[in-house]
């Protein structure tokens, strides 16, 4: 059996060093990011990155130009950016809502494989199916969701204006339909009081996250303060000082008091963290412990799809371009504006 002390001894292998080397000389690397970005320039192209992708890509886009940020960000970006096509690295949906907003813009990604366990827990047919038992409730669906699904719905959230969005229907008295993110809806309907019907999807990488050996990573750093993306399980959120979207958690490093920062969210997001609150200490939240599969090891295995290589090629064969009907942007481009509107 495990003991505490070992768990500690794994867990504080995972203290983030600082700061974090991206790979490449600085020569190489110039030379690598002049040729993209001359390409870019090209084709009269943004990037527009989530914090999750690899390191050199968010670098690229801040340099480029571009642009780094949550999920909600990158569509307002996209939406208001005065480019002819926006190269977005991130998963598909992110691509998909980009092409939404911005349907007559060329919207391409580095690989069309990049998927997310909470878009592909919810078909379409099986989801409208579920909708329609329930005509009596709003629809509100996460954006980790297809073009299909946002189509179906009445409002898109993501998980920066999740919580006033479910807020101000509550007090509406609307009724909701909730979907995928089950754990992401048990925090809504916790923290809002809200009469939600859950989709139960989940995220698998904010699902292996694990409170008991959370536990243990506090007790040897009872002063840190712990940062949890919603998607985690209820128990680890139970635990957390600050919750909320990617750039809530950067945000959030740089302004609670404390020195250190367990952080319950996918691990690319430790390059922005880190350049955003150089003097913190910053420790990845334990996904090991009980029940442990370590399917993901907190690294999205659809966002690590993106890279400098696929990124180039897709420039330079203007692969993988995003397609939707237009009839399925017009209706899609509904609730997304709502939510768009509503964060004004
Ligand atoms: P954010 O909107 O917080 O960036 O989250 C997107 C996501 O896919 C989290 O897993
Ligand atoms: Fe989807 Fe989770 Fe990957 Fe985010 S981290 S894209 S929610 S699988």
């Amino acid at each position: 059996m495990t003991t505490a002390q070992q768990l500690i001894d794994n867990y504080s292998a995972q203290v983030v060093q600082k700061p974090q080397a991206l790979p490449y000389s600085f020569s190489e690397r110039k030379q690598r990011f002049e040729a993209l970005k001359s390409l870019l320039k090209q084709q009269n192209a943004v990037l527009i990155a989530h914090y999750y992708v690899d390191a050199l890509l968010q670098a690229l886009a801040e340099e480029s130009g571009g642009f780094i940020g949550d999920s909600l960000e990158m569509a307002k970006f996209g939406k208001n950016a005065d480019a002819d096509t926006l190269v977005v690295a991130g998963v598909k949906f992110m691509g998909e809502t980009a092409k939404i907003l911005s349907p007559h813009k060329r919207v391409l990604v580095p690989t069309l494989e990049a998927n997310c366990s909470l878009d592909l827990s919810c078909p379409i047919d099986a989801f409208s199916q579920f909708c329609d038992a329930h005509p009596d409730r709003t629809v509100v669906v996460y954006a980790n969701t297809s073009a299909a699904v946002k189509a179906r719905a009445d409002w898109v959230v993501t998980s920066s204006i999740a919580v006033p969005i479910i807020e101000h229907l509550t007090d509406n008295n609307e009724k909701i339909i909730w979907a995928p993110d089950r754990y992401l809806g048990d925090y809504l309907q916790r923290k809002t009081g809200a009469d939600m019907l859950l989709w139960q999807g989940s995220c698998i990488v904010h699902e292996a996250f694990k409170a008991d050996t959370l536990k243990v990573l506090k007790q040897q750093y009872p002063d840190a303060a712990i940062l949890v993306h919603p998607e985690s399980p209820q128990e680890v959120i139970a635990m957390a000082d600050v919750v909320g979207s990617t750039t809530q958690l950067i945000k959030a490093a740089q302004t609670v008091p404390q020195k250190t920062c367990i952080v319950a969210t996918e691990r690319g997001i430790f390059y922005k963290m880190q350049l955003a609150a150089p003097e913190k200490t910053l420790i990845q939240a334990p996904s090991g412990g009980n029940g442990a599969t370590c399917k993901s090891c907190v690294h999205c295995p659809w966002m690590a799809m993106n890279s400098l290589d696929n990124l180039e090629q897709v420039l330079t064969t203007s692969a993988n371009e995003i397609h939707l009907s237009l009839e399925l942007c017009a209706q899609a481009i509904k609730p997304l504006n709502r939510m768009l509107a509503f964060s004004q």
